[in-house]
C-alpha cells in the first residue's frame, strides 16, 4: 500500500493552543486522525514533525529512498529556506508528488509571508483551509501516485 508521508515544520507541534484565531484548535493528532480515516484501504499515512530544518530534509531525502508521495507544510521555512527548497526539487524532479499545504492563507498575512520558496518546486499549493489543506492535498497526492 502507498506510504504517504505528512511532514511539519517547526512550531506545528504546538497546533491546538498556538494563536488558535489563525490556525484552528485542532492538534496535530486531530489532523492524523482525519487523514488516517480519508485514507482508509488506500494509503498509509505516516505524519511527523519537527522544528529542525536537517531533520526535515532527512525526511525528504527517504521520501525519494522508499518513493513515498509528500503532504509539506514547511511552516516558517516556506519563507527562507532554500535548503529545503532543494529537498523539495529533489522529491518532485524524481517523479514523486509533493503538496505544500498552509493551514491559513499567507498571503492574506504580512508581507515577508507572501513569498514561498518552496512553492516553485512543488507539485502544487494548497492553502487557507485550515484542515481541509491537508485532506485536498492527501487527495491529490493520491491521484498521482
Ligand atoms: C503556516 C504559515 C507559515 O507562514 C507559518 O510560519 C507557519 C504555519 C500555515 O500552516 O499556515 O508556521 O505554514
Amino acid at each position: 500500500m502507498t506510504r504517504v508521508l505528512v511532514l511539519n515544520g517547526p512550531n506545528l507541534g504546538r497546533l491546538g493552543t498556538r494563536e488558535p484565531d489563525v490556525y484552528g484548535t485542532l492538534t496535530l493528532e486531530d489532523i492524523r486522525t482525519r487523514l488516517v480515516e480519508d485514507a482508509a484501504g488506500r494509503a498509509e499515512i505516516e505524519l511527523r514533525q519537527t522544528d529542525d530544518e536537517a531533520t526535515l530534509i532527512g525526511w525528504l531525502h527517504e521520501a525519494v529512498d522508499t518513493a513515498s508521495p509528500v503532504v509539506l507544510n514547511p511552516a516558517a521555512f516556506t519563507h527562507y529556506s532554500y535548503a529545503l527548497r532543494d529537498a523539495v526539487s529533489i522529491v518532485t524532479s524524481a517523479g514523486l508528488p509533493l503538496v505544500e499545504v498552509h493551514l491559513s492563507n499567507p498571503h492574506a498575512r504580512e508581507e515577508f509571508r507572501h513569498t514561498s520558496v518552496i512553492s516553485g518546486v512543488a507539485t502544487g499549493v494548497i492553502a487557507g483551509l485550515g484542515v481541509d489543506s491537508y485532506r485536498l492535498a492527501l487527495e491529490a497526492v493520491l491521484r498521482r501516485a
